[in-house]
């Protein structure tokens, strides 16, 4: 939610920012700004994407620059309202990822000196160091942000320093170490051209860039001394390589990453499942598409391992918290390790003492970095909104600890690997082409229903959950059986409804669910080994019996971009939404 970059040295800053906030995009798109310096502090916002902008002469070369991009969550999307935000006089710029809960009671403080120029909670930032400026920048900054509460990544410059000070509270930030320069961002592919030397900044910690780089605990001062990391990401990985979207991209390279996912150490998955076994309750907590995952996975447990899994929305964990003990095992499932809700819940988690075990694919994120031990879903970045290839590792990774913790990992192992080898047969030409031609007959539809049972249920919601966001059409998920008890209502003549039917004990109820629907009028586009007399449309899947969730997930990943493709849409960066959910 919210992108920034800034940038320290020899090269010119302005086109370094621009560049790197086109990578950022993804966390929000709806305006952005930059800020650099020269005599004056040069600021230039727009609304809209970056992409769009045409006026490059308009960014005066500089060697200090901060850039933001932005997802709105205090006032409309206006020029006005997009970052940087600056003192009064001008002489300081910020740029901010978070929100600022105080941010009222802070204004009414400084409405006596200062006119507010936009709606957001940020402005005050710039407005309090401004108000602290006769101490010097860097106590300034220290002073503004003892006063404000809720959660922030900020970075900021001074017109009259050649210094950029950047500080983070629940929201990511993470610095690139070059040779003379430095680099700041919200996530490391902003910088992975020039750098993958990085250091992640922690809650409470202070860093300055002068010539150096210092780094500060915000409550002691004490200057702290942190090692450099190497990133193994690399740069074509954060790229399109050819591919016309992300999403498409990263949808192809499920034929890789399901085997990446589960080249896992032994041991430590042996380990982690007694950890499972012996537990006194488990909670596997997540979000969106995590959450389907996790959802998924509980009936794997179920089926496999014959183990309760509590599966909670991280947002809805609050109510829950009191059920955890020392005993407990709190497992939360992030793609981006980054999302507000699911920092909350380990948070809770661990002042109840609960172990926690995080599945997780970015580096270095703050749920990787505040977990007991953490699983790395190895996918590479994930860049399109809509989450694609993590879906899929996260289920691979998930499968293999139900397996590990019935002793049967070898036997999880061979199954996923043979699973992993049919990924290639649905991304084939012909199957690509059958998708398309479906998503034009549909394209039009205001309304598209699915259906799963069993392990299948979860993958309906997270069919319909990608159509939503990528083609903005109605999408809803179901179990089997309960479409029928109300939503029936809504089937009309040709309204589409997917129905997952795998070879498993469900596939006979699936059918005879398909033909309630098919009765009513409803158009029965069958995902399945098989075809059946019951279908309207068939999309063929290899079989893959138990692990029929990983495969009958990319048909429908699939339709979502073509629909998205077919009706317009931006299909990396999804209408109103953001990768990366900083913002509770
Ligand atoms: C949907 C999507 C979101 C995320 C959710 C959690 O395609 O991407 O629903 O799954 O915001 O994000 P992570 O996994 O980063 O915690």
């Amino acid at each position: 939610m919210c992108g920034i970059i800034g940038y320290k040295g020899n090269k010119n800053a302005t086109s370094i920012v621009i560049e790197g906030l086109k990578l950022l995009e993804y966390r929000g798109y709806d305006s952005w700004g930059i800020a650099s310096k020269n005599h004056e502090l040069d600021i230039i916002k727009r609304v809209g994407k970056i992409g769009d902008f045409q006026d490059k002469s308009k960014l005066k070369k500089s060697n200090i620059a901060i850039g933001h991009t932005r997802w709105a969550t205090h006032g409309k999307v206006t020029e006005a309202n997009a970052h940087p935000h600056t003192s009064y006089d001008r002489r300081v710029a910020v740029v901010h990822n978070g929100i600022i809960e105080n941010f009222q009671e802070l204004k009414k403080g400084l409405e006596k000196n200062h006119r507010f120029l936009s709606e957001t909670d940020t402005e005050v930032i710039p407005r309090l160091i401004e108000e602290n400026m006769k101490e010097g920048f860097e106590e300034a900054v220290k002073i503004s942000l003892n006063r404000l509460e809720g959660r922030y990544a900020i970075v900021a410059i001074n017109q009259d320093e050649d210094k950029i000070i950047a500080a983070r509270k629940g929201s990511p930030l993470v610095l690139g170490i070059g040779k003379d320069e430095f680099f700041i961002a919200s996530d490391v592919p902003a910088f992975l051209k020039h750098t993958n030397e990085v250091i992640f900044l922690e809650d409470g910690e202070i860093a300055v860039i002068n010539k150096e780089l210092k780094i500060f605990n915000q409550k002691t001062n004490k200057e702290l001394k942190k090692e450099s990391t190497k990133i193994s990401w690399t740069l074509e990985q954060a790229q399109k390589s050819g591919y016309p979207h992300y999403m498409l991209k990263e949808i192809y390279e499920q034929r890789d990453t399901l085997k990446k996912a589960i080249s896992q150490n032994d041991e430590d998955i042996k380990r982690i499942a007694a950890e499972i076994n012996k537990g006194f309750g488990t909670f596997f907590i997540a979000c969106g598409t995590a959450y389907h995952a996790a959802l998924t996975a509980s009936y794997v447990f179920s089926k496999i391992t014959k183990k309760h899994i509590n599966v909670v929305l991280a947002s809805e964990f609050p109510s829950y918290e009191h059920f955890l003990t020392e005993k407990t095992l709190v497992i939360p499932i992030s793609q981006s390790g980054e999302t507000a809700d699911v920092l909350e819940a380990v948070k809770a988690a661990k002042e109840k003492k609960s172990k926690v075990i995080a599945i997780v694919n970015v580096t270095g994120s703050t749920l990787m970095r505040q977990s007991d031990v953490s699983f790395q879903l190895h996918a590479g970045p994930e860049i399109a909104v809509a989450s694609t290839k993590a879906f899929t590792s996260q289920l691979a990774l998930l499968t293999l600890l139900a397996y590990a913790c019935s002793g049967k990992l070898e036997e999880g192992k061979e199954k996923l690997k043979t699973t992993a080898s049919k990924v290639s047969e649905i991304l084939e030409p012909a199957s690509e082409n059958k998708i398309k031609e479906l998503a034009r007959k549909i394209k039009n539809k205001n309304h598209i229903f699915v259906i799963g049972r069993s392990v299948n249920y979860p993958i309906a919601l997270e069919a319909a959950l990608k159509i939503k966001e990528v083609s903005y059409i109605h999408a809803e998920g179901f179990a089997g059986g309960e479409l029928k008890h109300g939503t029936l209502a809504l089937i009309e003549e040709g309204t589409p409804c997917i129905v997952f039917v795998a070879e498993d004990e469900t596939k006979k109820e699936m059918i005879s669910n398909a033909m309630e629907i098919k009765a009513r009028g409803g158009y029965i586009i069958g995902v399945s080994p098989e075809n059946n007399e019951a279908f309207d449309f068939f999309i063929k899947v290899p079989n893959s019996s138990s692990l029929s969730p990983i495969i009958n997930t990319i048909p429908a990943q699939l339709l979502a971009y073509h629909l998205g493709l077919e009706r317009g849409c931006d299909i990396d960066r999804c209408r109103n939404l953001a990768k990366s959910v900083t913002v509770k």
